[in-house]
């Protein structure tokens, strides 16, 4: 099939790649020329596993193809996918304006049938809107050409992006109409040969299925978090309490970590965004606010515990930091709880070394210079530090050599937002240990 994946960041560049590897050709448009520019000499913008050799392989076989120019892809392609960004508005609603931008855009161009997908994830509605505002440049344009608006949510999660993508739970599938419906099934049929549930279902409550989702992990981790501050106080270790609820099937393992909350660029403005819809229909989201709510105090609840180590007085204080992208195995940094953290301690005055494996580049353009030193090595950044602070739980800090932070701290004083130890034997190793709910 020929499809046209308008937005080339994690979601766009991922899609195109793995439709292209199913044998589809895959016009792949963005507006960032420089982006354009850098995929087509193989340079790949974002960190992700797995990522590079899918688009390399695809693009020099000629199914993969990069351009700034939508007309190059639209007017070769049936399908065409919008994978733009839907960042929070002021009030916390989704920012329309690069989607409805692209309709706007495919519907000034397109010559004959298309098939319109949201990849984005937009507000239960947005297919309506997106039909209606094509319907009207039709118009403007005299003509009358048949289309259709799918909505098809993408639930890949960043570090595990391609896999995902390749080998998802399910793919859900909003359309209305069944000449959509066909091709839908006919783009998804390698997938659903390989025993994926498809689920095919009207569009609006397709796009609530992904708010539903993201809503429902976010809600898990703020319940984890409270219940990991009752757990401090009575004295219960949260990590305990995980595996003995966990393993009941009814609940399951995933998202049930304490630490310092959701971040990235999806469920913090997602759940804004659905608490946004709730209200625009005259629902109170007392649970969705909760859960908001929560997730902002959680980091706060953490820099408390080092603030009252040093009894409110971290000036002059030197800090190294492992971990500064919003989770393991990525280069972004979009809300990431870093950025709370580092900022907070910088103006109480704390200087920072900070070490990531990969967002060290993507962290400089939020930090600066600042009272902040990168470094490129786990164990250079201790060397002279008064504590480790554990912000992303990348697998490499797992099984550390202690003896060495030991030895290059100037104090063996550890506080571990993702709980990576176990603090019984952080002990016996000598050192002053700090996590979450235990
Ligand atoms: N990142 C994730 O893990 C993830 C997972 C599922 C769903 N989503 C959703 O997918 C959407 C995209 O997210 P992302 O993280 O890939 O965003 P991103 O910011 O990484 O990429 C968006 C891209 O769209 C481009 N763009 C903007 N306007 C354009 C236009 N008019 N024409 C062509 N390109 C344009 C930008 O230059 C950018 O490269 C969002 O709605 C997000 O909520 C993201």
């Amino acid at each position: 099939m020929n499809i046209t994946v308008v937005g080339v960041g994690y979601v766009g560049l991922v899609t195109g790649a793995g439709l292209a590897e199913m044998g589809n050709n895959v016009w792949c448009i963005d507006v960032d020329e420089r982006k354009i520019e850098n995929l087509k000499n193989g340079i790949i913008p974002i960190y992700e596993p797995g990522l590079e050799p899918l688009v390399k392989s695809n693009y020099y076989q000629g199914r993969l193809k990069f351009s700034t120019e939508l007309c190059e892809g639209l007017l070769n392609s049936e399908i065409v996918m919008i994978a733009v960004g839907t960042p929070p508005n002021e009030d916390g609603s989704a920012d329309l304006k690069y989607v409805i931008g692209v309709a706007k855009d495919i519907a000034k161009h397109m010559d004959n049938y298309k098939i319109i997908i949201t990849k984005s994830t937009v507000p239960v509605g947005t297919g309506d809107i997106i039909e209606n505002i094509i319907k009207e440049e039709l118009v403007k344009r005299g003509l009358s050409i048949d289309f259709d608006v799918v909505s098809n949510p993408e639930f890949l999660k960043e570090g595990e992006a391609v896999s995902d993508f390749l080998k998802p739970d399910r793919i859900i599938i909003g359309v209305n109409s069944e000449r959509a419906y066909n091709i839908m099934k006919d783009l998804y049929l390698p997938f659903e040969r390989n025993g994926v549930p498809v689920f095919i279902m009207d569009r609006l409550s397709s796009e609530m299925t992904k708010y539903a989702a993201n809503c429902m992990l976010a809600t898990r981790i703020s319940f984890m978090n409270e219940i990991s501050r009752l757990c401090e106080k009575v004295g219960a270790d949260i990590t305990k309490v995980k595996l003995g609820i966990g393993s009941d099937p009814r609940i399951g393992m995933s998202f049930l970590n304490a630490g310092l909350g959701y971040g990235g660029s999806c469920f913090p403005k997602d759940v804004k965004a659905l608490i946004k819809t709730f209200e625009e229909n005259n629902i109170e989201p007392k649970i969705l606010k909760s859960v908001d709510e929560t997730n902002k105090e959680q980091r706060m609840f953490f820099i408390e515990k080092i603030l009252g180590f040093y009894k409110n007085d971290i000036k002059d204080k030197t800090f190294s930091v492992w971990g500064l992208s919003f989770k393991p195995k990525t280069d972004d940094m979009r809300e990431a709880a870093s950025i709370t953290i580092i900022n907070y301690l910088r103006e109480k005055g704390a200087f920072i070394r900070a070490y990531d494996p990969v967002a060290i580049e993507n962290a400089r353009l939020i930090f600066g210079n600042e009272n902040i030193e990168y470094f490129n090595d786990e164990y250079k950044v201790l060397k002279g530090s008064d504590a480790l602070i554990i912000v992303t739980e990348w697998p490499q800090f797992r099984e550390p050599d202690f003896k060495l932070i030991k030895k290059l701290l100037n104090r063996p004083v550890i506080f571990d937002g993702r709980n990576i130890y176990i603090p019984e034997r952080l002990k016996e190793l000598g050192f002053e240990y700090f996590s979450i709910g235990r």
